[in-house]
């Protein structure tokens, strides 16, 4: 069954057409023009694009496919978690199109979708697997048993990773969005040249994470060395590869150790944060040491996409399952 994903719960337009794991095409108008002056995405902006951009992705997503409406089988949107009037914007297109073309629906939650993004190039993975869900809103560590049964094992307890990497960066002036700037940059610096340290939850056992002491440790240093009129283009260059360094090492040793307590077959890492490049390597590397193989999908599956929710919302479609034309949009919602 040829299904139509539509992804729209953040500052990415998209949509795809795929024929169970196979992508016939996969378009993502990103608005990064639209928030970088503001260091952020601003949500009633991004709603206003999304709804410029919508119709031309669909019609592009079919067109690219080969495929006409009529061939579609069914629609899935994600309707969760997300910004409310970015998510109501790609949920409303695909009920829309469900209704007229009298074809099923399925709302599929974001997160479900980054957890199963790896499935989509590499096929099965061995199961029970540690998922590493790392992005702008989520760090999460899910044991995934089986397609749509996830068990949360970790979160972060406050910033998501990659909200941290665009606090920094823009911090640092490195510009928006800064997950990408600071992994360029950080080819440059040392990722040695200052040490941050981990967040103490008097908790030996806990799987969670924390970002926001990294945040601040970051700010102290840029004051300090700013009122010693040290900040240049060295100290950031290693300001960022030591940040980075940080989080890359805090993220696979909790993954990793994740992996080990539940004697998980393989590890997969996805979310926008999964697209750079220290962890790609890092978590690899690690996972190998673990005698264990992982899964890293490439890059435009890491990022918001919407190949990733037409193969979940696939997934669903075909065992039968359903959603009425009444799904709201959810702005938190977890999985597991
Ligand atoms: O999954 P995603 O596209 O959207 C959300 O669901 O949040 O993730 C976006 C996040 C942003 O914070 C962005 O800075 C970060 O992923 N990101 C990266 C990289 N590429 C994107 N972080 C670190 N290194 C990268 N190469
Ligand atoms: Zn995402």
């Amino acid at each position: 069954m040829l299904t139509l994903g539509i992804e729209s719960s953040c500052d990415e337009t998209a949509a795809a057409v795929v024929d169970g794991s196979k992508i016939l095409s996969s378009l993502v108008a990103t608005q990064h023009d639209v928030h970088e002056r503001f260091g952020g995405v601003v949500p009633e902006l991004a709603s206003r694009r999304h709804m410029e951009n919508i119709a031309p992705l669909v019609c592009g997503a079919l067109e690219k496919a080969g495929v006409k409406l009529s061939d579609i089988g069914g629609v899935a949107a994600t309707f969760a978690p997300g910004l409310v009037g970015s998510l109501l914007v790609g949920l409303s297109a695909a009920k829309g199109i469900a209704y007229a073309q009298n074809i099923p629906f399925i709302g599929v939650n974001h997160l479900e979708g980054h957890l199963n993004a790896a499935a989509l190039e590499s096929g099965e993975i061995p199961l029970p697997y540690i998922g590493l869900v790392v992005s702008g809103g989520h760090t999460s560590l899910y044991l995934v048993s089986g397609f749509g049964k996830y068990s949360l094992l970790g979160a972060t307890r406050d910033d998501a990773a990659g909200e941290a990497f665009d606090k920094v960066a823009k911090l640092l002036e490195l510009g928006y969005p800064g997950g990408p700037a600071i992994d360029k940059v950080s080819s440059k610096g040392n990722p040695k040249a200052f040490r941050f340290s981990k967040p103490n939850f008097h908790d030996d056992d806990t799987l969670d994470f924390s970002f926001s002491g990294v945040k601040t440790a970051v700010l102290l240093l840029h004051r300090d060395e700013a009122k010693k009129g040290k900040v240049g283009e060295k100290f950031t260059v290693d300001c960022a590869a030591s940040f980075q360094n940080f989080v890359v090492n805090f993220l696979t040793e909790r993954t990793i150790a994740a992996a080990k307590r539940h004697h998980a077959k393989a590890v997969v890492i996805s979310g926008g944060v999964a697209a750079n490049k220290k962890l790609r390597e890092k978590i690899a590397e690690a996972a190998k040491d673990a005698g264990i193989p992982s899964y890293v999908p490439s890059m435009h599956l890491c990022t918001d996409n919407a190949a990733m929710i037409a193969y979940v919302g696939g997934r669903y479609l075909e065992s039968g399952r359903r959603d009425a034309l009444t799904l709201n949009a959810v702005a938190n919602l977890e999985i597991g």
